[in-house]
């Protein structure tokens, strides 16, 4: 403990995680000069300073990249192993719905897959605007009730033929057999949801062998193409090997479907590729990943004598984790119990910001200060100031504490990987838990090849109010005076 004590937070970081203080700490976060860096571009101890906390940093350009580098592995990959079906880089919508996100992701080339009737509804506004382009596929998945079946009949009346309904259900080829045009359609198969042994809610998703047979029994005399094969293990899959033996079966039975279905040519490994925003521990080689599941689905394919499929994978978490962060600040040191933590009392909510913290067993986030690595560290609890939950606590009490400098009040920190699920679960615009408002968002896009910066101010008090019935006269003022900014202000670099 004494040791403990002793040790700086560089020197820990350089002792548990092998990073030094200056240089990459993940593959969007680097430290220069003492400063924390988003994407090597985006000074946050400069945002800190100049915008105050809380503050939501958004950076569209991240999104870019993670596509980009996505397509040139899969490009290796297709080469190292002569895979001969295309690789499709599909954006799972249902991770960040946003529409500067779901723009970027398309610009930067990615398929669009969608979860819900209103997902449907905004991928047909995009392709009516031709912002979603016409040869990109939108594969539609999830269970589909009348709403989400009539908004896929819908989109295909517009003309929209890169449609691929995958079924869910037996009763949704009911509800789709019917229309006039012919429709594209995949199968989901439920088993694959059901071997990982980690997701256990996936179990609910998909049809069993003997369902995909009546699908092909009733398309044989109908317009409709049976073109795809949807087999998703689960999500955040770290662990190659397991993901790999996982999918296996799939294979087996994407090729021995294949024999009996000449239009099937989509293979859709569906999520489940990590993301980097979780633990600076994280390792995982996405190219080797993609060289693997191609070498294994080719010797496949030969086995079978079957054509390679085109390969889809649906990445959520991996297009946009890591394009924003939170910075929150330490605004009160309370000592712990005896034996305990200090708790640090922090100018947010983790609760609301970043509800899988509450939501999914064991969450983690990358956590990292912007100052005082050179300063002990001793082990800290976060807890959220801004509402009165026992449960706004990071990490939970059955997790080990965080090491952060010792430094106390002022202290701030940046809550990593919460671009992905955080914002749409926890709601976006709305009224929070304890009435904690909504942090200042700092967006920054692309423009003419600079940087340009928008800051929009937090969520006021009258915001709130009226969202919650009330016709407020007269406002508090603001409820947290931060530094005023003037938006859309081009930011000092170009890029
Ligand atoms: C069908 C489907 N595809 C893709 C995803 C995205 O998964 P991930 O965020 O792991 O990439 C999900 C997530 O629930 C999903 O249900």
């Amino acid at each position: 403990m004494v040791q403990l004590n002793q040790q700086t937070y560089s020197s820990y970081l350089q002792d548990r995680y092998h990073r030094a203080s200056e240089g990459p700490l993940t593959d969007f976060l680097s430290r220069r000069n003492g400063n924390l860096y988003l994407g090597n571009q985006i000074n946050l101890n400069d945002l800190a300073r100049r915008f105050g906390t809380p503050l939501e940093v958004v950076y569209y350009p991240q999104i870019t990249i993670q596509v980009q580098r996505m397509h040139e592995w899969a490009s290796r990959a297709r080469q190292e192993t002569g895979y001969r079906g295309q690789f499709l880089y599909a954006y799972a919508t249902k991770a960040n719905f946003a529409a500067e996100v779901v723009q970027t992701a398309l610009q930067a080339g990615a398929h669009y897959e969608t979860s819900a009737a209103a997902d449907v509804e905004i991928a047909r506004y995009l392709w009516q605007h031709e912002i979603l382009p016409r040869d990109r596929l939108i594969c539609c998945n999830g269970s589909k009730d009348a709403n989400y079946l009539g908004a896929i009949r819908r989109l295909r009346e517009d003309g929209c033929t890169s449609l691929i309904s995958v079924l869910d259900d037996l009763d949704e080829l009911d509800g789709l057999q019917s229309c006039p045009l012919p429709l594209q359609l995949g199968v989901r198969e439920r088993s694959a949801g059901n071997r990982d042994g980690h997701h256990l809610g996936n179990d609910r998703f998909g049809l069993t062998e003997a369902e995909i047979d009546q699908v092909v029994t009733r398309l044989q005399s109908s317009p409709h193409q049976l073109v795809l094969y949807h087999a998703m293990i689960g999500s955040q899959v770290e662990d190659r090997d397991h993901f790999l033996a996982t999918l296996h079966d799939s294979l087996v039975a994407y090729c021995q479907l294949r024999q009996r279905v000449p239009t099937l040519r989509y293979f859709n490994f569906g999520g489940g590729i990590p993301t980097s925003g979780y633990t600076l521990d994280f390792a995982f080689d996405y190219q080797d990943f993609l060289q693997q599941l191609m070498i294994a689905m080719r010797d496949m394919c030969a086995r079978y004598h079957v054509p390679m499929p085109h390969l889809i994978g649906e990445f959520g978490r991996y297009t946009v984790a890591n394009h924003s962060l939170y910075l929150i600040e330490v605004g009160k040191v309370k000592p712990g119990q005896p034996g305990q933590p200090d708790w640090y009392l922090m100018n947010g909510s983790m609760m609301v910001s970043l509800p899988d913290s509450l939501l999914v067993p064991n969450q983690q986030f990358v956590v990292l200060p912007l100052d005082g690595w050179e300063a002990p560290v001793h082990p800290v609890r976060l807890a959220g100031r801004q509402t009165c939950d026992s449960d706004d606590v990071y990490p939970r009490p059955t997790q080990p504490p965080l090491l952060l400098p010792n430094t106390g009040t002022g202290l701030v920190l940046a809550i990593c990987g919460i671009g992905a699920y955080q914002q749409m679960i926890s709601g976006r615009g709305g009224a929070h838990h304890c009435l904690s408002p909504e942090p200042r968002r700092i967006s920054i896009t692309v423009e003419g090849g600079r940087l340009a910066m928008q800051s929009r101010p937090q969520q006021d008090q009258a915001a709130i109010m009226r969202l919650l019935g009330y016709r407020p006269q007269r406002v508090a003022p603001p409820l947290r005076l931060a530094p005023r900014y003037k938006t859309r202000r081009a930011y000092s670099q170009s890029v």
